[in-house]
């Protein structure tokens, strides 16, 4: 029995003890198998909940490239390491291999090198899904620079925001990108965002889309020339265990996006060993998921995860309806596609358009079908279940968070029964547990409370870039000396999890977290606006949609209404994005709140949701009878 590779229950119960009950030697096995180190570590080990420090692995020394892509050159060179399926069906597939992978990387290393970029420099990477993407974030790793990569869809006051915050010298970008049948200006959203941006020195373009755009004298160079040039060899940089390897922004329920920092050896070790397991992996599988890499679902199990493995994954640049619905199961039959990953939101979207979309393409290579991002309803994991995997297919329901780094709790495929909506059991290693809200663990099944984990895992998140203080009182505060996720989850008689939702005021639309403090700010910078607030409600696609209650500075306001509710939602848009618009926008003169003057989200929840009529207790309210006005306008 391998405890890298585990292939059927009796053994997941078996790795699953000896992970409890001697974590060290098992991550320590692990570790010792199935990597390169350039140094073995001195302890496996270390940490204290309290402050929080957590250290794996210290002492080691490794890159982790050298493991992504080095150290498979010998057996696996000519294999492929990344299909590039383009956003046009009849632009060709691009398949580039192992030995490719390594030469791109290497030139792509040199030139961050030459432009200035030295070892735990900060780079942001603002691109579309083209395989530039993946080799930057490697060719960062390469040379030892931290990449922050921001999504291709975040705003240019979002991305300065983030370039800001930890100091990057340089950000990757390229022209524009290609969604559907749209176009978008990325290097025009960066110029703008780079208007508060002191500290970039550089940016480099890739051509994606031809575009004509503005190239700043002196600070913008156009990628290609540059990797031309460059040699095709570049020593790794030999980095400690806990140096950082990236940093990605997460929203919190307040205040700035939190820049979570995921180190090396632990993040490299924990992503291999997920992937292997959660999607059963064999040498000649392809694998794909449809996540973007500006999230971590694209990081750990596009990039880090699938190449540790030395596996093949696909990078696709489209959405699923162009050119139309069918897109997802022609790239699956194009490419025979063995395992797919995708969301919640994709799959409600996907099942609500006619069979022949996927009746029509060849649909056999698939063995396991992935979810994550948030819950999967019953109706979305059957359609999945029996339209997509023909009932031959396990679903793997993975939970994890940003913050985790890897997939945390999740089927076993073959090996653990599913149930609908259930995430079932925790990985080797992870020790999740309940916890109610006075503080005491729930035991015994048949319970639910707010999930926490109790012992470390590689791949945690270390601190919160700049802020180790938020780190502490974000995570382990609410609960002496455990991980707080944030998300409420209930135990079946089985030992099965459930993850309910959030328990904070983060509000998870299309399998993105919106924290709600966000958006309020940017609404209320509209002139006409004097306070508001968000909530969600249910959406049959996005899962969760945004609700918003606006009160207005003057009630006796004259202009169209409809008018107003474009201008917040583009508001909303330059601050943050198009992911963060609201739905419904209710305007009122009040908003309930306590006698402390916070807001009661839990009766704007309720009547959002349509569910008034049973609002609880409202008489400790300080204006109790705005809540009748907001039930009578209700949208
Ligand atoms: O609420 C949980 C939900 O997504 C949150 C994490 O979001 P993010 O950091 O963006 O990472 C998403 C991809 C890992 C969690 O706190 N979530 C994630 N996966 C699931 C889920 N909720 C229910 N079921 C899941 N499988």
């Amino acid at each position: 029995m391998s405890n890298y590779h585990v292939k059927n229950l009796e053994e997941y119960f078996q790795v699953y003890r000896k992970s409890v009950r001697d974590p060290e030697t098992f991550w320590g096995e692990i570790a010792e198998e199935n990597f390169l180190w350039r140094k073995p570590w001195d302890t496996v080990l270390e940490y204290n909940f309290e402050k929080p420090e957590i250290t794996w692995y210290k002492g080691a020394k490794l890159n982790i490239t050298e493991n992504c892509i080095d150290r498979h050159l010998y057996a696996r060179g000519e294999k492929t390491a990344i299909i590039f399926e383009p956003n046009d069906p009849k632009e060709k597939a691009e398949h580039i291999s192992y030995n490719q992978l390594h030469d791109r990387v290497c030139r792509f290393a040199n030139v961050l090198k030459e432009n200035g970029i030295k070892k735990g420099d900060r780079v942001c990477i603002y691109l579309p899904m083209i395989p530039e993407l993946a080799i930057s974030l490697l060719a960062c790793a390469r040379i030892g620079a931290i990449h922050s990569v921001v999504f291709a869809g975040f705003s240019a006051k979002a991305i300065s925001t983030r370039i800001n915050d930890c100091d990057c010298k340089m950000v990757i970008t390229s022209d524009g990108s290609f969604r559907g049948s749209k176009t978008i200006d990325l290097k025009g959203i960066v110029d703008d965002a780079l208007e508060s941006c002191d500290g970039i020195e550089t940016v480099l373009v890739v051509k994606r889309i031809h575009s004509e755009i503005t190239m700043v004298e002196g600070r913008d160079r156009w990628l290609q020339p540059l990797l031309d040039e460059a040699s095709n060899m570049c020593q790794p940089e030999i980095m400690d265990a806990e140096d950082p390897l990236f940093i990605l922004y997460t929203s919190g329920s307040t205040g700035q996006p939190k820049g979570m920092v995921h180190s090396t050896a632990g993040y490299m070790v924990y992503t291999a060993y997920t992937f292997k397991n959660v999607f059963q992996y064999r040498e000649d599988d392809v694998y794909w998921c449809t996540a973007d890499i500006g999230w971590i679902t694209g990081h750990s199990y596009i990039v880090y995860g699938p190449l540790a493995n030395g596996a093949t994954t696909v990078l696709f640049e489209g959405v699923p309806a162009y050119p139309d619905w069918g897109r997802f199961w022609e790239v699956v039959e194009k490419h025979k596609v063995n395992q797919f990953y995708t969301a919640p939101t994709a799959i409600r979207a996907l099942a609500k358009e006619r069979l022949d979309f996927s009746e029509k393409h060849d649909l056999s290579s698939l063995k396991i079908l992935g979810t994550v991002g948030e819950p999967i309803n019953e109706e979305a994991w059957h359609w999945y279940n029996d339209t997509i995997g023909k009932k031959k297919c396990p679903i793997v329901d993975t939970w994890w968070q940003t913050e985790t780094g890897g997939i945390m709790i999740s089927p076993i495929p073959f090996s653990t029964p599913t149930i609908p909506t259930f995430a079932t059991l925790p990985l080797p290693g992870i020790q999740p547990t309940l916890m109610d809200e006075v503080g005491e663990e729930l035991s015994g099944n048949m319970v639910s409370g707010r999930l926490c984990i109790k012992f470390p895992w590689p791949s945690m998140a270390r601190t919160i870039w700049g802020n180790h203080k938020r780190f502490k009182e974000t995570y382990f505060s609410a609960y002496k000396d455990m991980y707080f996720t944030g998300d409420g989850a209930l135990r079946n008689s089985t030992g099965y999890y459930r993850i309910t939702g959030r328990v904070d005021d983060v509000i998870i639309v299309s399998g993105h977290n919106l924290g709600t403090a966000p958006i309020e700010d940017s609404i209320n910078e509209h002139p006409a606006v004097s306070e508001s607030a968000i909530v969600g409600f249910p959406h049959d696609v996005k899962g969760s949609a945004l609700y918003g209650y606006v009160i207005l500075k003057e009630t006796g306001e004259t202009r169209n209404h409809d008018n107003l509710r474009k201008e917040i939602n583009q508001i909303i848009t330059e601050h943050i994005g198009p992911i963060a618009k609201l739905d419904k926008i209710q305007f009122t003169s009040g908003l309930p709140k306590t006698r402390s003057g916070k807001i009661m989200r839990r009766i704007l929840r309720k009547i959002a949701e349509k569910d008034a009529s049973n609002l609880g207790d409202t008489s400790t309210l300080l204006n109790p009878e705005v809540v009748q006005e907001i039930m009578d306008n209700a949208l």
